[in-house]
């Protein structure tokens, strides 16, 4: 889509002009920033190009400095703004809704310490998180997250959506791994609480609140975060199973059996890995289809201890009829293989001609009530995937070990009759269980509207309250994040 349905440009904001490009160019040099329609076209446009601003310069200042310098310029001149990190949201907060200018983060990728004893990392908020891993390896350390994303994802655009991933049953959420972090303000403060200690009391603990705010109160410049040691014994498991209701006791007996090695624990049903198998070229690890398939990896320190315990799990689900397949990955291309099924989901769904996301936390044993309940509630039209039915398929896959599932409502086009018939029936479902209508992508554009569903009325007033406080004249990531009506 072009336009962000019913929304206004306000009439507040200025327009950019070429002394503000001047002075932009002052700040950042001439590599510093992107002007043209055709260069700047893939800032504009979100992963699953679905949302499309029309920007017309992309800054991307090297420095904490230069960050708060064009903050102050634009908070002075009321020009706004939006934060970018590697463009891998899947919300559109990430892009433009109108002619923001566009905050990119990617020149700001340096690594600033690392501390080898407690493993504590800082380092600028443009990195990508691969490259960051990758430089951990060398160390024996890793990133405690991991998604699927992590080639062009930022850790400020982690730590800005409170990314989740695939590592967050082990190592858990953002709001506990990261130490410190220097923002920058709307007005061009610099907030300098890169903090490298574990434990600190001293007053409100102000960084969370600019994790998981999506670049709507401030500009994370650098990072502080606690990173593991790398496992020298990895496992990886992936096994096919009958009824959701075995991928739940297979998750209750894997807590209790691998408890402290096990790392994830996904799951994706069969309507995701036929996706998957349209898409990419797949050679089948098991002789026949299940209707639902969990991956289970584990990490520790002792190989031997740690194929018993696996051995003993999986030996334990066969034979009690909770799976009726597995495999184990022999070696570390296997490994990446099976988590390459995972992985590809997002990847296979982007290559469907429209897709609704859908990122919801509910109890465990809802989850497939809720993905069952959408396949009936959707049929509009007959059955899925038939010429005059809308909708093609409905598919459910996620992070089971969080409460965290991915339903993805695949579409001939984006079509107001489909989404009219999923929102807000779906977040009705949700708030009906106490759950969350954004497990982790976030809200952007995509769901501020709904966060009624998930917060009280007087938690969005001081949500509100807060946004005015810390950005008044509401520069920083428009029309996004809080309900707009
Ligand atoms: P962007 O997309 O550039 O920005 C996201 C939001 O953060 C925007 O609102 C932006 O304004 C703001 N922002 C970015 N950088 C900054 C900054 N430095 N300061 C302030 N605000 C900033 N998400 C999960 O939680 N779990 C997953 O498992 C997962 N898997 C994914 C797999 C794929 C294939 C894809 C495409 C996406 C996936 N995502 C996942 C969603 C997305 O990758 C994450 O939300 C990621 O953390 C976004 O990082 P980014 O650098 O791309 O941020
Ligand atoms: C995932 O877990 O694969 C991501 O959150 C992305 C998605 O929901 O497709
Ligand atoms: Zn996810």
């Amino acid at each position: 889509v072009d336009k962000f349905p019913g929304y206004v440009r306000h009439s507040q904001y200025k327009k950019q002009t070429q002394q503000d490009l001047e002075y932009f160019e002052s700040i950042v040099g001439r590599q510093g920033y992107i002007t043209g329609k055709d260069d700047i076209a893939p800032y504009n446009i979100d992963w699953m190009n679905k949302f499309r601003g029309q920007s017309q310069l992309v800054l991307m200042p090297r420095t904490t400095q230069q960050v708060s310098a064009i903050l102050r310029y634009c908070h002075d001149q009321k020009l706004a703004v939006v934060p970018q990190g590697g463009n891998t949201g899947l919300v559109g907060g990430s892009v433009p809704v109108f002619d923001e200018i566009i905050l990119n983060m990617k020149n700001m990728n340096r690594v600033r310490s690392f501390d080898s004893v407690s493993g504590i990392l800082t380092a600028d908020a443009g990195c990508i998180l691969e490259v960051l891993d990758n430089w951990l390896a060398e160390k024996g350390y890793m990133m405690p997250l991991d998604l699927a994303a992590k080639g062009s994802c930022h850790i400020g655009g982690n730590i800005a959506t409170n990314a989740g991933g695939l590592r967050l049953l082990r190592y858990g959420s953002l709001h506990g791994t990261v130490l410190g972090l220097e923002v920058v303000l709307a007005n061009g403060t610099i907030l300098n609480n890169m903090s490298t200690l574990r434990k600190d009391n001293t007053g409100f603990d102000l960084k969370q609140l600019f994790i998981g705010s999506e670049g709507t109160i401030g500009v994370i410049t650098g990072v502080s975060i606690l990173t593991p040691l790398r496992s020298k014994a990895v496992n990886v498991a992936l096994l096919g199973l009958n009824s959701f209701d075995d991928v739940q006791v297979a998750f209750k007996k894997s807590r209790i059996e691998l408890s402290e090695i096990l790392s994830a624990f996904e799951f994706w049903d069969i309507h995701s890995f036929q996706m998957f198998k349209k898409h990419f070229d797949h050679k089948e690890v098991m002789e026949k289809d299940y209707p639902f398939y969990i991956l289970i990896e584990t990490s520790g320190s002792n190989k031997d201890h740690d194929d018993q315990k696996l051995t003993t799990y999986l030996e334990q689900m066969m034979e009690n009829g909770t799976a009726q397949d597995g495999v184990v990955a022999q070696d570390q291309q296997q490994m990446r293989d099976l988590w390459g099924i995972r992985d590809g989901l997002t990847e296979a769904l982007g290559k469907e001609p429209a897709v609704y996301k859908y990122d919801i936390s509910i109890p465990v044993a809802k989850i497939w009530d809720c993905t069952e309940d959408m396949r009936h509630h959707l049929k509009v039209g007959g059955v899925f995937g038939e010429p005059d039915s809308p909708v093609i398929n409905v598919v459910a896959y996620g992070h089971i070990g969080d409460g965290n599932v991915h339903l993805n409502i695949v579409t001939r086009d984006l079509d107001t009759q489909v989404s009219d018939l999923i929102e807000p029936y779906l977040f009705e479902w949700v708030a009906r269980h106490q759950g969350s209508i954004s497990a982790e992508h976030g809200l952007g554009v995509a769901k501020n509207e709904f966060l009624g569903y998930s917060k009280s009325p007087e938690m969005i007033d001081l949500m509100k309250t807060m946004k005015d406080m810390l950005d008044p004249k509401g520069i920083l990531n428009p029309y996004k994040y809080l309900p707009q009506s």
